[in-house]
């Protein structure tokens, strides 16, 4: 791409601005640094390269009708071969940091720690040492989903020994990237792995038991989280001088009207979204949020079980888990809608809400998702940061994802507008409510696979040529207009 084309493209962008939007333009903070995200499974492919054993969500994709379009993540962007490419892309947007993950099964191909594949390591070694010589600042997800097949059949998140088979695994990265790699995360939404994935059967490792398994899922990825971070902390810290925490779907939740009823029903489920992982973590008591453990106790007593279904956290599991994350890492897409009144299945229909939140509060609904997914409804954010801030003592708050899916198109408009309207959002919560922002990731450097929406829903700033066998690459519109954002540190809102 030229520089002509992009110029033009620029003012095209422009040019096609709707008038009568906010006419100030707004000087980007100066601490504020901006990023691009993906994901091992989503973007890698080589699924069987080298040593490399199967992740649950290559055992889910074969599972047929699992996934919407019928695709699978074998061979999806291929950047396990042209990771050099995703290079090329990231410096054409002028980024300062790349958030990408690590593939468990990839480095160690048995799930523990007693063979390390000299090949997986490689990879992400070659890939670190080719973002610093570019001046990208490497940001390495620990877990982002595809667990090892063989740790699944032993249980997977929902057996408590995951905590020891994650610290190994996470002490193998460490070794062998932390010297170069300086920002670390450990989990990636832990909810959306631990519910859907344990309590339904819309996400890998397809277990369906809602309100049992998931919550097990919840207790041992926090435990988990927390060895991972300990271990940093006391023995990595020093020499590496790096930092490491945790990242949280941070979607808003707030009731439809200002009817208490409502309003109620949007807190709880403010609790149960984010609370449910974040208070543990973050909060100056530790624990579950107390409206979580007496709702779920309150409705195990109703439907007959002699305890909880919530497995507790003992006061020494309190304490290890509490404090354990350098930063609050925040993911945020949109924003959902809750009444005391009607219940409204939304796209991924959790029984265990059904139980708990959803017996109570409705379940939630984005207003007018025109893919399922995300809303225009930019205010949320800026809410969600300040109930992050509000909550948990003004943390310092990265954002590593938010971004816009479609259906594909290079000319991607409404992408920018959304882009534009929470940056705008996101700029308020820094310089008018004081929110200790200082990162920003835009969710995703190119399409992908999209988990159980395949390759149909593409969150992508590049489009990628899945027909062409070496997945061509090219940059969407918001991909100049992210560029000329970051250059410019301006944004035109
Ligand atoms: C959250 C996940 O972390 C990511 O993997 C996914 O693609 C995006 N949101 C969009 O749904």
């Amino acid at each position: 791409l030229n520089k002509l084309t992009v110029a033009f493209a620029v003012l095209s962008v422009t040019a096609g601005k709707e008038l009568g939007a906010k006419a100030a333009v707004r000087k980007l903070p100066e601490g504020l640094q901006f990023g691009a995200a993906t994901a091992s499974f989503q973007v890698e492919g080589g699924w069987n390269a080298s040593d490399k054993s199967p992740s649950i969500w290559d055992t889910f994709c074969e599972i047929p009708g699992k996934i919407k379009d019928g695709t699978d993540g074998r061979d999806t962007c291929k950047s396990y071969e042209y990771y050099q490419r995703d290079i090329e892309m990231l410096k054409f947007l002028g980024v300062d940091f790349y958030r990408f993950s690590i593939s468990w099964p990839r480095v160690l191909p048995t799930g523990f720690a007693d063979k390390i594949s000299k090949d997986g390591i490689g990879y992400y070694s070659k890939l670190v040492d080719e973002l610093l010589a570019n001046g990208i600042e490497p940001v390495a997800t620990l877990y982002h989903w595809d667990l090892p097949q063989s740790l699944q059949d032993l249980g997977g998140w929902a057996n408590p020994l995951i905590a020891d088979w994650f610290e190994d695994y996470a002490r193998v990265l460490y070794d062998a990237l932390g010297d170069r790699v300086k920002l670390w995360l450990t989990l990636n939404e832990p909810k959306q792995f631990a519910i859907y994935g344990y309590g339904t059967e819309a996400f890998a490792p397809n277990i369906n038991s809602p309100g049992i398994g998931d919550y097990m899922a919840v207790k041992n990825l926090l435990l988990a989280h927390a060895r991972a971070w300990h271990l940093y902390d006391k023995e990595y810290r020093q020499k590496q001088n790096g930092s490491c925490g945790i990242t949280i779907a941070s979607d808003f939740s707030e009731g439809a009207s200002d009817s208490p009823a409502d309003i109620e029903a949007g807190n709880l489920a403010l609790d149960f979204e984010i609370g449910f992982y974040s208070h543990p973590i973050f909060s100056s008591t530790g624990g579950f949020p107390e409206s979580v453990v007496k709702r779920v106790a309150e409705r195990s007593a109703a439907q007959g079980f002699p305890r909880s279904r919530l497995p507790e956290l003992t006061k020494d599991e309190i304490e290890f888990i509490r404090g354990t994350s350098d930063f609050y890492g925040f993911n945020h897409y949109s924003t959902r809608f809750y009444t005391a009144a009607d219940y409204k299945p939304g796209m991924f229909d959790v029984p265990s809400y059904n139980d708990d939140v959803g017996a109570v509060s409705g379940r939630g609904d984005y207003v007018t998702a025109p893919n399922g997914y995300t809303t225009k409804i930019s205010a949320g954010i800026r809410k969600a940061l300040n109930w992050i801030k509000d909550s948990y003592n003004s943390p310092e708050i990265m954002i590593f994802e938010n971004g816009y899916g479609d259906f594909g198109g290079i000319d991607d408009f409404d992408r920018i507008d959304y882009y534009k309207e929470y940056l705008d959002a996101i700029l308020d919560a820094i310089e008018v409510d004081g929110c200790r922002i200082t990162k920003y990731t835009a969710w995703s450097l190119m399409d992908n696979f999209e988990w159980s929406q395949g390759l149909s829903v593409k969150f992508g700033l590049f489009e990628v040529d899945y027909e062409d066998e070496k997945r061509t690459r090219r940059p969407k519109t918001s991909a100049l207009w992210y560029r000329n954002l970051i250059a410019s540190r301006v944004l035109d809102p």
